[in-house]
C-alpha cells in the first residue's frame, strides 16, 4: 500500500493570527482524517468531503476579508491562488467519491494535502507581516461547522 503522507500541525506553518491558524490547523487534520477514512474503507467518506469543501470556502472568504480590510496589496493574485485550490480541492473531491483503488486514492490526497500546506508556506506566509498586529475578533471555525449527520 502507498505511504500516506500525514503532515503534523507545526510552528514552520503558523501566519501568526490565531483563527487563520486555527482553520489551517484544522484543514490539515480533515485531510490528514481521509487517510484513515480510505485505508479504513469506512462510507463516511462523502459527508467528509462536503465538510472539508464547507471549511476550505468558509476559510478562503475568512481570509479573503482579512485581507481585504489590510487592503493588501497582494490581494488579486492571492484570490487567484485560493480559485486554483478550490478547483483542485473540487477536482479531488469528485475523484475521491469514484475511485475505488486505495492506492490511487493515497495519492490523491497526498497530492491535497501537499497543495495545501504549499498554499500556507508560500502564498500565506507572504501576509505573515502585514497580518501580525492584526487583532482577531471572529469566531472559530467551529461555529460554521455543518451540524452533524446521524
Ligand atoms: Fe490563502
Ligand atoms: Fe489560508
Amino acid at each position: 500500500m502507498k505511504t500516506a503522507n500525514k503532515v503534523l500541525w507545526n510552528e514552520s506553518l503558523k501566519v501568526g493570527h490565531i483563527d487563520l491558524d486555527g482553520q489551517h490547523r484544522l484543514l490539515i487534520e480533515l485531510i490528514n482524517s481521509f487517510f484513515d477514512i480510505v485505508i479504513d474503507g469506512t462510507n463516511t467518506g462523502p459527508k467528509k468531503l462536503e465538510e472539508l469543501e464547507h471549511y476550505i470556502h468558509h476559510h478562503i472568504d475568512y481570509e479573503e476579508g482579512i485581507l481585504s480590510k489590510l487592503k493588501y496589496s497582494d490581494l488579486t493574485n492571492h484570490q487567484m491562488a485560493h480559485s486554483e485550490l478550490t478547483s483542485i480541492v473540487s477536482d479531488v473531491t469528485n475523484r475521491l467519491l469514484y475511485l475505488t483503488n486505495v492506492d490511487e486514492q493515497i495519492d490523491l490526497i497526498n497530492n491535497l494535502q501537499n497543495f495545501w500546506v504549499t498554499h500556507i508556506k508560500t502564498c500565506d506566509h507572504l501576509f505573515k507581516q502585514n497580518i501580525s498586529n492584526l487583532n482577531s475578533t471572529s469566531t472559530s471555525i467551529k461555529n460554521v461547522l455543518p451540524k452533524k449527520v446521524a
